[in-house]
């Protein structure tokens, strides 16, 4: 099965944002990659809901929201607003991630939980199969365009296999120091969704990475 490829916003063109997004509506990219930080849970703040309103209207993609926030649950109803397909919340960020992982359901999108680089694959044993999707950081959140840690790779196959024996239908998606090279590390070690930002906007024809991407 090809992959599916999740482009993220945080490398566009922040001065022409609609003329990216354009460009994304046009290509082979599955979903937008959007992503949400406090200054708090990571040490950098990006968009907030006031730019995405308009950054949804005018996507044609399904919204892959990742909320690098402290107590995300708080903002299910300002996600869900935006019509995201998919809410990623991180692991560490809730104390009781199920009870989120339920509230997000029930507001109508897909639940996903994401894990930190130090965050080992065992902790999501007992989640495994209330989520849609789980995606690993291969970088410490809060950057785009950072040097992939390859330990992601031991943790895809570990997370392959957890998914295998629970029975979970859960998707695995990784982000961070996506590229050429390591996408096909990371779909070789069993991912089904590649983020990418920094290899898609800064390569000289951004829908030519996307597709090449899908292509692996
Ligand atoms: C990092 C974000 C990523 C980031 C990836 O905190 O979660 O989605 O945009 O950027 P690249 O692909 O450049 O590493
Ligand atoms: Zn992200």
């Amino acid at each position: 099965m090809k992959p599916l490829i999740s482009p993220s916003l945080l490398s566009a063109d922040f001065a022409h944002l609609a003329k990216d997004i354009e460009m994304i509506n046009q290509s082979d990219a599955d979903w937008l990659h959007i992503d949400i930080m406090d200054g708090v849970f990571v040490p950098n703040i990006s968009f907030g809901f006031p730019v995405l309103k308009y950054v949804a209207e005018l996507s044609q993609k399904p919204l892959d929201v990742h909320l690098m926030i402290v107590e995300p649950q708080k903002f299910i109803p300002e996600v869900k607003a935006l019509g995201a397909h998919i809410m990623n919340v991180h692991l560490e960020a809730c104390t009781h991630l199920h009870r989120v992982i339920q509230q997000i359901r029930e507001a109508g999108m897909k639940p996903a939980v994401t894990i930190n680089p130090s965050t080992p694959v065992v902790l999501l044993q007992d989640i495994i199969c209330d989520v849609d999707m789980v995606l690993l950081m291969s970088v410490n959140p809060g950057f785009g365009g950072q040097k992939f840690i390859r330990h992601t790779l031991e943790k895809v196959r570990q997370l392959r296999e957890l998914i295998s024996y629970s029975g979970s239908h859960a998707l695995i998606e990784v982000d961070g120091g996506v590229n050429l090279e390591t996408g096909k590390e990371i779909i070789d070690a069993g991912a089904d969704v590649l983020v990418a930002g920094n290899a898609v906007f800064a390569a000289p024809d951004p829908m030519e990475m996307i597709r090449q991407l899908k292509a692996l």
